[in-house]
């Protein structure tokens, strides 16, 4: 028997035997357009993160395109909010504006919508909702005629792929059918699939301007109890289409996105969300942990679980980091 040799003695040995490798590549970046503002304003909770001008976000597209990223994920804020969120699907809405504003500028970044409708909803609700009493439904089916209509309207405006996180049962087929019978055949879905009901969601709420003014969003997203039935809801997103299943919050679902990985080899893709991100954020400001230590090892930790592609507010930083 021969004693193992443990190749750590060097940082080329290192390397050499290192299993998982960070690329710019890898990430995706959020961005947040107002059309509220002139000039960028700051979220409290998140350092280093903003909403952004219909100007800026052009100017932040470009400058993550020069960092090496290739691909963002927008999310707009309307100047009003309605019970029809008609603010999401309109042709003159803030998300739209901002496609056309980036693809002229940077045709070949790859650009990922938000398709949801709790940013432009006034109730802040992911869909459309229905009071009785003391109880608040979310209509399913009457959300899903809205939410094709935005993913049809992001499309038109030549969004790459469109990313429903709204988790309405049966949205992605009706999607998927709506794209390509407009002619969309070639825009892709990246799917929330497994989106569970966070409390790591906060500091987006501030982000998006979106909190929920009653109730929460426990009837529409997953009990963080249930790993079988992710897989379930993963399994019928791929049967309606989906062509990138994403899990969300990033770091407590590991097991989730290594089963997801294993099991269906689709493209997947992991939302490491805000309240993640504020926690480093915070700890590191203390001088509790290095932050960039902190983040190159989570990062490693959500591609070496299985992600494929990962959504981080840090991916500007990254795609220097992972280049030095
Ligand atoms: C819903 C949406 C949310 C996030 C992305 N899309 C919030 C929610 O479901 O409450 C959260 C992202 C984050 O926390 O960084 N439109």
């Amino acid at each position: 028997m021969h004693r193992p040799r443990r190749l750590r003695r060097s940082p080329a040995l290192r390397n050499l035997v290192r299993e998982t490798q960070l690329s710019a590549h890898d990430f995706i970046l959020p961005l947040f357009v107002s059309e509220k503002l002139k000039q960028r304003r700051p979220i409290a909770s998140m350092p280093g993160v903003f909403q952004l001008s219909l100007k800026e976000i052009v100017d932040e597209a470009q400058r993550a395109q020069d960092l090496g990223l290739q691909a963002v994920l927008l999310f707009g804020i309307p100047e009003h909010k309605d019970e029809q969120a008609s603010g999401a699907y309109v042709e003159t809405g803030i998300v739209q504006k901002a496609l056309r504003a980036i693809k002229a500028k940077c045709p070949d970044l790859v650009t990922i919508t938000d398709v949801c409708l709790c940013e432009y909803m006034s109730h802040g609700h992911c869909g459309v909702t229905r009071i009785d009493g003391d109880h608040f439904h979310v209509l399913n089916d009457e959300t899903i005629e809205l939410l094709v209509k935005t993913a049809l309207s992001h499309a038109a405006t030549g969004a790459d792929m469109v990313a429903p996180s709204d988790m309405m049962d049966g949205r992605i087929g009706a999607i998927r059918e709506a794209l390509d019978t407009n002619g969309f055949d070639q825009t892709g879905i990246m799917s929330y699939a497994a989106k569970f009901a966070s409390a790591f969601y906060g500091p987006f709420r501030e982000a998006a301007e979106s909190p929920p003014q009653f109730g929460d969003r426990r009837s529409y997203q997953m009990d963080y109890a249930n790993a079988d039935e992710a897989l379930r809801e993963v399994a019928l997103d791929i049967d309606e289409g989906a062509d990138i299943v994403m899990v969300k919050p990033a770091l407590p679902y590991l097991d989730i996105l290594w089963r997801m990985h294993q099991r269906f080899g689709k493209p997947t893709a992991v939302y490491h969300v805000s309240g993640e991100y504020a926690m480093i954020k915070a700890a590191a400001e203390k001088g509790i942990v290095d932050e960039r230590a902190a983040v190159l090892e989570v990062m490693t930790a959500l591609k070496r679980a299985g992600a494929d592609i990962i959504v981080t507010y840090w991916a500007c930083e990254l795609a220097k980091w992972v280049s030095e």
